[in-house]
């Protein structure tokens, strides 16, 4: 019985971690002109590029028309730029944001 168990336990971990996997996987490509072409402006979506993933900050109110603070524009990779910030990059895990691209 606790054999079993093991085996299964294992079986579970490996479906579970393949899972993760796919779900990585899943995630398009975004292309430089389709993240610059989401500048929150115009009725566009805002999107930003962080840490190699992009995130959807349209219904962010500090993102409103693509504009944060010190200069910072949706349609941006702002990873070298984070650093600046006072909130850091798990400002995303904090908003609940989910990857919707892989950049570049
Ligand atoms: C995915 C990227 C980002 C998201 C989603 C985001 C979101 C936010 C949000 C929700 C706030 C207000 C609440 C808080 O402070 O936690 C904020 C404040 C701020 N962010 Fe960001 N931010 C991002 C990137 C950046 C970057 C790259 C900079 C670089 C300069 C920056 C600079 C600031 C500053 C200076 C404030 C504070 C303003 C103040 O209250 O004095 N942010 N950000």
């Amino acid at each position: 019985m606790k054999k079993g168990f093991k085996i299964l336990s294992l079986a579970g971990l490996v479906c579970f971690s393949s899972l993760g996997f796919a779900a990585e996987a899943a995630l398009p490509h975004m292309s430089a002109a389709q993240l610059k072409a989401n500048d929150g402006k115009n009725g566009h979506k805002a999107y930003v590029a962080l840490n190699g993933k992009v995130y959807d900050v349209s219904k962010v109110d500090e993102w409103k028309g693509g504009q944060h603070y010190k200069g910072m524009v949706a349609g941006t990779d702002l990873s070298s730029n984070i650093h600046l910030s006072p909130h850091g990059p798990g400002i995303v895990n904090d908003l609940n944001l989910k990857p919707i691209a892989v950049y570049p």
